[in-house]
């Protein structure tokens, strides 16, 4: 999980596919960001603001109760106690910050649960930026909470009501408009998708949760390396800085994808958003919507390098159905005290799924991510209830 190049290729996968007013914007922003990552007072400024803003670094809390009835050894990487409740704010400061070394005076950005859009309302307040977010009108109205939350801090948020009216239709608006206000506007992407250098630069911004985490797991575990390590993937950000972090260890690496937004399981090369990956698409290659529970994963598409390590057999993609999703929340609140995302219990899912039925070996040690937190999804959760 290196530096993919200048033409941002991760194997076959990647590449830069947007229409020719945006290959300048893209090539900027890549020429910004090779400079700022490359230079100290960038990363000191940017750690800094992890550290006392946005909370980091977050707990590795092992899952006593939850590892004595599964009979194997889990731990929590705890991205719900970053601040706005989820990873994403690793790679919103980051980008934020860049913006602001770029001279852009506004963000946009594309959210499907929200947190993303929460994530960059507060990045742009703290940094006194402009906000726009656009939003599919399907979660506008299932992540309300969200919605309140970014208006509050000051963000516009711009329902779309095109396809799907979910994620995939959000970030087609915000490329649309980017298109249009380059000069003044940075497209804050929220996960390692996009045309290059985005699923790059979002890796390495996410890669301080695996990199956290590695060091957490050798002071925790006799054996310094968990056995398997599991994130949830809608474009797959923080599975991709989970893994960033364990990629040069024995550690097999699970990425866990809806069993409706199941690019890898189900769908086969296309472009997609400017990058080429598994995209979910019907016979005449038409882009296929997607079904999620947890609006962060209705997603038709995979980021670029995830495709890349399933194709090299480094990292192994599996899926849960939505009917897995609400009783595993209820175990995790129960056991341990904690109310995940619907994302975030989808890596959750699997885990109990594979230690029930034999998959995961008895005493075996599972890092797995928890993204975020749940409070977001209560509606979504009462109602399934
Ligand atoms: C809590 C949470 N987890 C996971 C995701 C999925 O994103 P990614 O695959 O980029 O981590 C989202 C997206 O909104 C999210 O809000």
């Amino acid at each position: 999980m290196a530096d993919p190049g200048e033409r941002g290729r991760f194997g076959g996968h990647g590449g830069r596919f947007v229409p020719e007013s945006l290959i300048p914007a893209c090539a900027e922003l890549e020429e910004a960001f090779r400079e700022a990552w490359a230079d100290q007072r960038f990363r000191r400024d940017l750690d800094r603001l992890l550290a006392v803003y946005a909370g980091r670094p977050t707990a590795l809390t092992p899952a006593w109760r939850l590892s004595a009835e599964l009979g194997i050894n889990v731990l929590l990487k705890r991205e719900d106690l970053a601040h706005t409740g989820s990873h994403k704010i690793n790679n919103v400061l980051g980008q934020a910050l860049l913006a602001r070394r770029m001279g852009k005076t506004r963000l946009i950005a594309e959210t499907g649960a929200g947190q993303h859009g929460v994530a960059t309302a507060t990045a742009a307040a703290l940094l006194g930026l402009e906000a726009t977010v656009y939003m599919g009108a399907k979660d506008v109205e299932r992540q309300a909470l969200n919605v309140f939350r970014m208006e509050l801090l000051g963000a516009e948020v711009i329902p779309v009501t095109g396809g799907s009216r979910t994620l995939k239709d959000a970030t087609s608006e915000a490329l649309r408009h980017w298109v249009t206000r380059v000069d003044d506007t940075h497209y804050c992407i929220g996960s390692v998708m996009g045309p290059h250098p985005y699923p790059w630069i979002v890796r390495e911004l996410q890669r301080v949760v695996g990199e956290e985490a590695r060091a957490q797991c050798a002071a925790e575990l006799r054996t310094g390396v968990p056995d398997y390590v599991v994130a949830c993937i809608g474009g797959g950000s923080n599975a991709a800085g989970t893994f960033a972090g364990f990629v040069d260890t024995p550690a097999q690496l699970i990425g866990v994808e809806a069993e409706g937004g199941a690019a890898v399981a189900f769908g086969r090369v296309g472009v997609l958003h400017g990058f080429r990956s598994y995209v979910l698409q019907d016979e005449d290659g038409q882009v296929s919507e997607a079904h999620s529970i947890a609006a962060g994963l209705d997603y038709p598409g995979i980021g670029p390098e995830h495709a890349f390590l399933n194709d090299s057999g480094r990292a192994r993609y599996v899926t849960v159905s939505d009917e897995e999703v609400i009783p595993a929340v209820r175990r995790l609140a129960r056991t341990e005290g904690i109310l995940p995302a619907l994302e975030s219990a989808h890596a959750i899912a699997w885990v109990i799924r594979a230690a029930e039925s034999g998959e995961l070996p008895p005493f075996c040690t599972v890092l797995v991510t928890l993204s975020g937190r749940g409070d977001k999804d209560i509606h979504t959760i009462r109602e399934a209830a």
